[in-house]
């Protein structure tokens, strides 16, 4: 394809779509004044430090430097390459891809996908079967109805062959691949009469299986796949891509221990759920979070481990500033068995009625004290005030102080003197988020910088302003400012029109121009082009070249022995700070 009607392609699916509107399905996005700000998903960070602009379609974090325009972002946090992102953010502005001959790039992961895609459908197939009816009619008595296994791609591996690396055999993948990712083990089979449960990566692509035994036998319950170059356990949350939409919309994410809760909650329209595939919680897993919302819903195992991991899980969250709640289930009970015992409506309910993750705590302090010893109810007050000082409502601490008040009956001015020697304690700066840094990072520019990216501005913004520059009336002092201004010139002789936003995209290999147009948009000018602005700046720039050059001719006769040649260039120097 031609680089013009590529560039012109790219254009358009730029235009059809609205970066906000994009950024969000991927992020909370707040408005403030003219911007909309979020959690930039490009570094770890809790603040809002990431603004997108609606009017220049292009977001920028002030504290990382990721910026960019619709491509880079997505681009940039599907980890997807440039075509993989044209060819989906053409498909959402409905532009299609004509004439575009799409060279896949050679990616290696790209193949093990696809062995990823043919194992799940045959594991579905196999389901089907009647090698497969033991485990539907298991699948069935689990209330796990055709309709979800269909949604959720529930397939069935056989022991009774060496049927899935014979079949990729056949089809040129060889037996060492299958061994590398997890399929195979000692080049046969490794996934023998179990039901199989694909796992997705964060772009939804199915890179690894976790199999249930089906035979009542509880050891080994669920094998998962292996590491391997596309999968890590640690690394995903099941049903991430799923449900980022909803956690969007809702702003909320619950987080579960097993994938069965999360698929039992999908099926009664919770589709806002998550599951840690165990009660570990990883620093990626927080990271992924950290993506979809700041509130967070735990509902884990009405067990001990799933009490335990409520608490270290939560205390981790709210370290890393996210909102927690706690949804406590009780009698052992997960949230499948839960839901099936006690129905949709009494589950709906103890979500909505999830408590603050401090509450939780304080309250399963309580468990094992002695009523009866001094000792030990002193010791658990105060560790409850201990808890308390860590909530920063007001509000919610005096109810605390109220109520060990009426239950211990102990007087209110003395419990709230040791809380206060708690709250003296705590770092007073992690109890408010610290300001928003919505100001730009901008170094302390000169008046010549300042001159030179308005001018620079100006020629992406106005046909005037590149009218002077092409009559030669300006040389910019530095090499980028040069390159920048003719990749303007050419882009609009080219194209007729330019928006700033595509320009990202149009200099994506040149990096060092990226950072450049960036500081150039970065400057927010309210004001309309004027001759008067750009004569004023021309004449700025026009100095500083001046300063340059005395100093270049300064340079050079220092290095010169010749006396002769030496006062000529001085009388150089002499003219030009004349300014002839
Ligand atoms: P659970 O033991 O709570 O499983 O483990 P579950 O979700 O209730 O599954 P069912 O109802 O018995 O079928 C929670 C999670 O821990 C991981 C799985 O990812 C599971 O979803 N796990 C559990 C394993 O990886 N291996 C195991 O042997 C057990
Ligand atoms: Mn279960």
């Amino acid at each position: 394809m031609e680089k013009d009607t590529w560039n012109q392609t790219i254009h358009e699916i730029r235009s059809k779509l609205d970066i906000v509107q994009i950024i969000s399905e991927y992020l909370p996005l707040v408005q403030k004044g003219k911007n909309f700000f979020g959690v930039c998903p490009f570094h770890d960070d809790t603040h809002p430090s990431m603004s997108v602009s609606r009017e220049k379609q292009i977001y920028r974090c002030f504290s990382c430097g990721a910026r960019g325009n619709v491509f880079t972002f997505v681009q940039e946090y599907e980890h997807l390459t440039f075509r993989d992102t044209l060819q989906k953010l053409s498909e959402k502005a409905g532009v299609p891809l004509q004439g575009f001959t799409y060279k896949k790039k050679d990616d290696k992961y790209e193949k093990y996908y696809q062995m990823y895609e043919i194992t799940n459908k045959y594991f579905l197939n196999n389901l089907k079967t009647n090698q497969g009816k033991q485990a539907r009619e298991y699948l069935h008595g689990r209330m796990i109805t055709d309709d979800m296994i269909r949604d959720f791609g529930i397939g069935l591996s056989l022991d009774t062959s060496n049927d899935l690396v014979t079949l990729l055999s056949k089809k040129g993948y060889n037996l060492q691949e299958l061994n590398d990712l997890g399929l195979a083990t000692n080049n046969r089979d490794l996934y023998c009469n179990r039901i199989m449960f694909p796992l997705k990566d964060l772009s939804g692509r199915i890179v690894a299986f976790s199999g249930r035994r089906y035979d009542g036998i509880k050891e080994n319950k669920y094998v998962n796949t292996k590491g391997t170059p596309i999968f890590q356990k640690g690394d995903i949350l099941y049903n991430y891509y799923d449900a980022r939409e909803s956690v969007r919309k809702k702003n909320q994410v619950i987080v579960m221990e097993g994938f069965m809760a999360a698929i039992r909650s999908i099926t009664i329209g919770l589709t806002n759920v998550v599951s840690l595939m165990g009660t570990a919680m990883t620093k990626e897993q927080v990271a992924l979070l950290k993506r979809m919302s700041q509130n967070v819903i735990l509902c884990f195992d009405g067990d001990e481990a799933g009490r335990k991991a409520s608490i270290s899980n939560g205390e981790e969250l709210e370290k890393q500033g996210f909102q927690v709640k706690v949804a406590e289930l009780s009698d052992d009970l997960d949230p499948d068995d839960y839901i099936i015992k006690k129905g949709k409506e009494s589950f709906l309910s103890l979500i909505e009625n999830a408590i603050p993750y401090r509450d939780y705590k304080i309250k399963s302090l309580k468990k094992g004290v002695d009523l009866n010893s001094n000792e030990e109810v002193s010791a658990y007050i105060d560790r409850v005030l201990q808890e308390a000082s860590k909530i920063s409502d007001e509000i919610r601490r005096e109810l605390i102080l109220k109520s060990l008040e009426k239950e211990f009956n102990i007087g209110y001015n003395t419990l709230e003197k040791r809380l206060l020697t708690y709250l003296d304690t705590q770092s007073k700066p992690k109890e408010e988020a610290p300001p928003v840094p919505i100001k730009p990072r901008v170094g302390k520019k000169d008046k010549y910088e300042i001159a030179e990216r308005t001018l620079l501005y100006d020629m992406l913004m106005n046909q005037k302003a590149r009218n002077h520059f092409e009559r030669g009336e300006l040389v910019f002092p530095t090499e980028q400012e040069r390159f920048l201004a003719s990749e303007i010139i050419y882009y609009y002789k080219i194209y007729g029109s330019l928006a700033a936003a595509d320009f990202y995209t149009y200099l994506q290999d040149k990096k060092e121009l990226l950072q450049l147009l960036d500081e150039v948009l970065e400057l927010e000018i309210e004001e309309e082009f004027t001759e008067d602005r750009w004569n004023a700046y021309v004449r700025v720039v026009n100095e500083k070249n001046k300063n340059l050059e005395i100093e270049r001719l300064k340079k050079t006769m220092k290095e010169l022995n010749d006396p002769l040649e030496q006062a000529k260039i001085g009388e150089r120097i002499r003219k030009l700070k004349m300014g002839s």
